[in-house]
């Protein structure tokens, strides 16, 4: 036997963000998947899975980013700190936190100036930002943790600021290149809409490879970061059909889909894609206001994933300005693989 559920506050309004989600899934799905070429967006791929997989992700040998844009804090977070802060206290507010493992690195240098800072980790995942919660209030005594669930795509989000204080916004990983340039832009514009003049924002970029900025990255090794040879890249790209499956009743056949990872350079991105291997229909079923739509696919047709840009400083600089922001410091590792960019709100 079923309990019913005790009708109240908590219950409908969890129905109406669990229906929310799926009407924006179910819309991603129909515009992408209908178009052509066909496209997925980026946020689809970080269900609890998804974010699970990611996190696995960070960890792998051929996945150079985490680990040199977390030695890039490690060198220098009280520089950072001290620039954002000034003689004022900060809160630090994230975009796309995730279990925020390398953030503890600067908020242990906050709290080395202040005694208490507020964290606020905003991700589209809620399990992660609670693992955040956890880890981050049970090791650094002193940041007290105030998480948002939001899609900060498709939602508004709010940076709280406490008395007096500078805002410290974060949004690293290199999350920023899995946008186009113009939607890179818009997500600066609506970030810096919740700051003031004097505020700073610390990006992390992957660098492209090649170029007069480069010795020390390959085509070859940026490729392997995108197509392990455990093959969670694969499975964390596929997640994305297990999604659509559960949520939305597709068909799709895990098994004949391949992860594809791709270098095009002249757009300066990896493109991550699923290949359909031989002819085959998808069926995606009939939606609120929209039709069943039967999805063919061509041996090797792809649906397009998923893009990782890859930056020059000159794009670093060309995304910043028209969001209002002015680079103060740039820090790159000694292969120059990765640059985090502290730049402050003009
Ligand atoms: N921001 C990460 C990156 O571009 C996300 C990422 C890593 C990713 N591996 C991926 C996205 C594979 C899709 C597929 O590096």
């Amino acid at each position: 036997m079923f309990e019913s559920p005790t009708p109240g506050a908590n219950v409908s309004s969890f129905t109406q963000e669990v229906t929310a989600v799926n009407a924006a899934v179910a819309h991603e799905a129909y515009t992408g998947l209908t178009a052509s070429p066909k496209t997925l967006t980026p946020w689809l791929f970080y269900d609890e899975a998804g974010s699970h997989l990611f996190e696995q992700i960070t960890v792998l040998p051929e996945y150079y980013l985490t680990r040199t844009e977390r030695a890039l804090f490690a060198a220098h977070a009280d520089e950072i700190l001290e620039a954002a802060g000034g003689v004022q206290p900060v809160t630090l507010a994230e975009l796309g936190a995730g279990t925020a493992t390398k953030t503890g690195i600067l908020l242990a240098a906050a709290v080395r100036r202040q005694a208490s800072v507020l964290y606020q980790p905003i991700d589209v995942s809620e399990t992660s930002v609670e693992e955040a919660r956890e880890n981050i209030e049970r090791n650094i005594p002193g940041v007290v943790v105030e998480p948002q669930v939001a899609n900060y795509i498709t939602e508004p989000i709010r940076i709280e600021r406490p008395h007096d204080a500078r805002v410290l916004a974060l949004y690293i990983g290199s999350s920023i290149g899995n946008f186009a340039p113009d939607e890179a832009v818009a997500i600066l514009r609506n970030l810096r809409g919740q700051l003031q003049v004097g505020d700073s924002l610390l990006l992390g970029t992957d660098l492209a490879p090649g170029g007069t900025h480069n010795g020390g990255k390959s085509v070859a090794s940026l490729l392997a970061a995108y197509d392990d040879a455990q093959g969670v890249t694969a499975a964390f790209n596929r997640n994305v059909l297990v999604r659509l499956n559960r949520e939305l009743g597709t068909n799709f056949d895990l098994d004949r889909f391949r992860h594809r990872a791709r270098w095009n350079p002249l757009a300066s991105r990896i493109e991550m894609h699923l290949e359909s291997v031989g002819p085959q229909t998808v069926t995606l079923p009939a939606g609120a206001e929209t039709p069943a739509v039967p999805m063919r696919f061509a041996a090797g047709e792809t649906i397009h994933t998923e893009n990782s840009y890859k930056f020059t400083p000159a794009m670093i600089a060309a995304m910043l300005k028209p969001a209002c922001f002015a680079t103060s410091r740039t820090f790159m590792d000694a292969q120059n693989l990765f640059a985090v960019t502290l730049a402050t709100a003009v």
